[in-house]
């Protein structure tokens, strides 16, 4: 067969908007880039992991998990489940599992979107469901931020017509770090019809709960809500992909419907459960966020940087040109620290930096302090 021929066919099994999608680019392997620049210290602040690793305890019961790998997992994960709802006094039935956070995205749009359908959320937010809502063929309409780069409620509220099915909202955003207070929250709820899904997607929420005006989304019982949080970041395991969502039970069965059984897996079941146990690491991670959060944020302003105040575990700040963004992410990569440009995000002029460790951040000020002299003779400061 000729590739036209394959071509063809392939055009003719799968939906335009399937052929529209573009793959999605993941980071470079660290293996990889140590072998290619002859590195031994490679320090990676670009996918917002948590730096102190999985909690211990999560490590030891994953391990002893690893001899019942020829048994299915349970699929109803009851100990998951029973711990969720014991910590954020839930029932079982309220709670639905998934690979990720994202995973469970996926079962939204399977569930609740289609063709035509309209999805609309911002601007400058989390790539991962945008790829998700267009592979059920929805209509993406997205509003800007504000000038302080948060969500804008108003636009948002402007949006809604009789098309839109979903409204998704990262709270924290993602890649700004910002968040939309209890009071933009309870307006946009006032507009929102009850036939339009709102999903509240938390991925950052350990990080933002200390915070008085964060809507901890367990504080309301809206019956269109869907709240969606992840153990890839406070609690250290996005290796394992668990993420876990929130929602009235008629939602979660129909969520259940389209399911696949046995996800979230065997071993993830288990270090899920033991890390939400081990409140202690996770005392440890908020404790280091913040301080050096603190110190990163401090660095980048006595630089004459501007960042964007987050109350997440990444950063974000503004070069002013995609040039500016590359050359920084290109000489910090020589030097061992991978940042994340943002051009994917629809921000090439900014860049972001993920907290580490102590050590980790050190590595990234001295990078800073090496290309800086280099960068300022290129590109100089701009004004926000
Ligand atoms: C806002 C936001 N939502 C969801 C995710 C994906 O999380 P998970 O690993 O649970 O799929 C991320 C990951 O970066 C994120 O930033």
């Amino acid at each position: 067969m000729s590739d036209q021929q394959s071509k063809a066919i392939a055009k003719s099994l799968v939906p335009e908007y399937i052929r529209e999608l573009k793959i999605y680019q993941a980071g470079k392997p660290v293996d990889e880039l140590a072998r290619e620049k002859g590195l031994t210290k490679i320090t990676k602040l670009a996918s917002n992991e948590n730096p102190l690793g999985p909690s211990p305890f999560a490590i030891k019961e994953m391990t002893t998990g690893l001899w019942n790998l020829h048994q299915y997992p349970d699929m109803h994960a009851y100990k998951l489940k029973s711990a969720l709802s014991k910590l954020y006094s839930l029932k079982m039935e309220n709670i639905i599992l998934g690979n990720g956070s994202e995973g469970i995205m996926a079962y939204i749009a399977r569930a609740f979107i289609g063709p035509g359908d309209e999805v609309l959320t911002s601007e400058n937010t989390f790539i991962g469901f945008y790829i998700i809502a267009r592979s059920v063929g929805a209509e993406l309409k997205m509003v800007p931020l504000t000038n302080d780069y948060r969500f804008n409620i108003d636009k948002l509220i402007q949006g809604i017509t009789e098309k839109t099915k979903v409204i998704y909202i990262a709270n924290p955003n993602n890649p700004t770090g910002t968040y939309i207070k209890k009071e933009e929250f309870d307006k946009l709820m006032t507009k929102v019809p009850n036939n339009v899904l709102v999903v509240l997607d938390e991925a950052y929420f350990e990080f933002a709960k200390a915070f008085q005006d964060y809507p901890d989304s367990m504080d309301y019982r809206y019956d269109n809500v869907l709240t969606l949080r992840t153990f890839s970041k406070a609690y250290g395991l996005s290796g394992i992909r668990v993420g876990y969502g929130f929602g009235n039970e008629n939602l979660i069965t129909n969520l259940s419907k389209v399911k696949l059984p046995f996800e979230p897996n065997l071993i993830a079941q288990l270090g899920a459960t033991s890390a939400l146990n081990d409140s202690p690491h996770l005392e440890r991670t908020l404790k280091n966020n913040e301080k050096l959060h603190t110190k990163t944020f401090d660095f980048l302003t006595e630089k004459k940087f501007k960042p964007i105040k987050s109350i997440t575990n990444f950063i974000t700040w503004k070069t002013g040109s995609e040039e500016a963004s590359n050359f920084l992410f290109q000489e910090l990569l020589n030097r061992g620290v991978i940042l994340r440009p943002l051009k994917a995000n629809e921000m090439p002029d900014y860049v972001r930096v993920s907290i580490g460790t102590k050590e980790e951040m050190n590595h990234f000020y001295e990078a800073m302090n090496e290309v800086l002299p280099m960068y300022d003779k290129k590109y100089g400061r701009v004004e926000l």
